[in-house]
């Protein structure tokens, strides 16, 4: 019998204890690649990849292969029928089932794999969707650090480079927070964090910035750059970090270095983009540091850094192999993971209704080829005051007013009246005009 669906759209869509026995399962197949070849005998994994790949598309359809499955792939859009606009939706509806029987899929557009792993009846795995998430390089990266620190909780890991548009940070961070680790985000000056990250860490990790004193790091980075510390406000942390502030760091555990992003931007220059070189790798700061990357490299990581046993970016790619492996023979009900009760899952989500209010991330999957057939659909992610996240790719929105769908009036969030409407009838709108257009009236103006 095929196990219940479970898509990988998010990091968040696996647990804290799913994540450390997917590690153990990875442990093992490491061991010895070819011993596992009857685990997944007769599945296919088809790869849609709509962007280009090396490591991500080449090591799920090696971990299948090693698994004893097959590969279809499409490598290139321009060799499918996306090149005569077919939809992502459309595509995935065709593949998964009879085609395949689990889909990686890699897609420009954020949100894109939520999309996928709504229309398609076999697992989805999100292979990189925009500047959203890549939750499976979070995976490996996760994985390498546990291995090399032997710990997570308590890991001070320094964030580096591109921090706006880099999925593989943003899922990285996720993680990190949610295994009590803390970051020091050192973006190139205009690519900071986004907002709405930060907000998330904050908000269900309990994970706040603090200045940081980050002594020899900008001996790395280069230039004037601003760090941030965020730590969780957990007892362990607080015993340690509550005195200090701003945070001055002496050592870090790992330092995750990210390219500029350049094929998601728009004509910003990144000229003295931070760059780790042997002489950054001397500072005192680095003696215990690992140097990670997602990969591909362009140029913020000198080719003699790559010798250095601190340097464990290959090793981050090789070990995507065994991960991917232990990932797909879950989803396929090839493996069971003995989580026993885990309550550090994702947090559960309270659909909004909304009338008229669109995602304000032009790079959204609702703003591009989801216009033809997506609703806008948003999350509550605090209740007073209103904010919503746009269920797709994340980004946040406040709805300062909320209607009442029996009566049909509308009122701003901070007034009484608002809070009385029963949550179930309540319809969020970012302005009264909003409101308006879609047939609600607004509160009659004092007399
Ligand atoms: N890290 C990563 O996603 O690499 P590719 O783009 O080569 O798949």
């Amino acid at each position: 019998m095929r196990p219940a669906k479970r898509d990988l759209v998010s990091i968040d869509d696996l647990s804290s204890a799913e994540i450390m026995e997917l590690f153990r399962h990875a442990n093992e197949f490491r061991e010895d690649l070819r011993a596992w070849s009857h685990l997944c005998r007769g599945s296919i994994m088809a790869t849609l990849f709509f962007e280009p790949s090396t490591r991500t598309r080449l090591s799920f359809e090696s971990a299948m292969l090693r698994l004893g499955g097959g590969v279809i792939t499409a490598a290139d859009p321009q060799t499918t029928s996306a090149a005569k606009g077919e939809s992502l939706a459309d595509t995935v509806r065709v593949v998964g089932g009879a085609y395949a029987d689990i889909l990686v899929v890699r897609h420009p557009q954020d949100g894109a794999a939520r999309v996928a792993a709504h229309y398609a009846k076999v697992p989805v795995i999100n292979g990189g969707d925009g500047a959203h998430e890549h939750p499976t390089q979070t995976l490996c990266d996760l994985y390498t650090l546990w291995r090399e620190k032997g710990v997570l909780q308590g890991l001070d890991v320094v964030l580096c480079g591109d921090l706006r548009y880099s999925r593989t940070v943003h899922s990285f961070a996720y993680a990190l927070a949610r295994f009590g680790a803390n970051i020091i985000t050192v973006p190139y000056p205009g690519f900071e964090m986004p907002q709405f990250v930060l907000d998330r860490l904050d908000r269900e990790f309990g994970v706040r910035a603090s200045a940081a004193s980050v002594g020899e790091l900008p001996g790395i980075a280069g230039g004037e750059n601003s760090a941030a510390y965020l730590t969780a406000s957990r007892p362990h942390q607080l015993a340690l970090f509550t005195s200090l502030s701003p945070v001055h760091l002496e050592r870090i555990d790992a330092i995750y270095m990210t390219r500029a992003q350049r094929e998601r931007h728009r004509g910003e220059s990144t000229a003295n983009y931070p760059r780790i070189s042997r002489a950054s790798m001397a500072s005192e700061m680095m003696r215990d540091a690992r140097v990670m990357h997602p990969l591909p490299r362009v140029d913020e990581i000198d080719y003699d850094v790559d010798d250095d046993p601190r340097s464990i970016y290959f090793q981050q790619a090789e070990l995507g192999v065994p991960m991917r492996m232990a990932l797909m023979a879950f989803q396929l009900g090839s493996i069971r993971l003995e989580t026993g009760a885990d309550a550090v899952g994702a947090p559960a989500r309270q659909t909004a209704a909304v009338r008229g209010l669109r995602c304000r991330n032009d790079r959204c999957i609702t703003n591009g080829e989801g216009k033809l057939y997506l609703g806008a659909e948003f999350w509550l992610v605090t209740e007073w005051p209103p904010r919503l996240a746009c269920s797709y790719c994340g980004q946040e929105i406040d709805a300062a007013f909320v209607g009442s769908a029996t009566t049909e009036r509308v009122h701003r969030h901070d007034c009484s009246d608002a809070r009385r409407i029963r949550s179930e009838n309540r319809i969020f709108f970012e302005s009264e005009e909003q409101a308006r257009v879609a047939g609600f009236r607004p509160d009659e103006p004092a007399v």
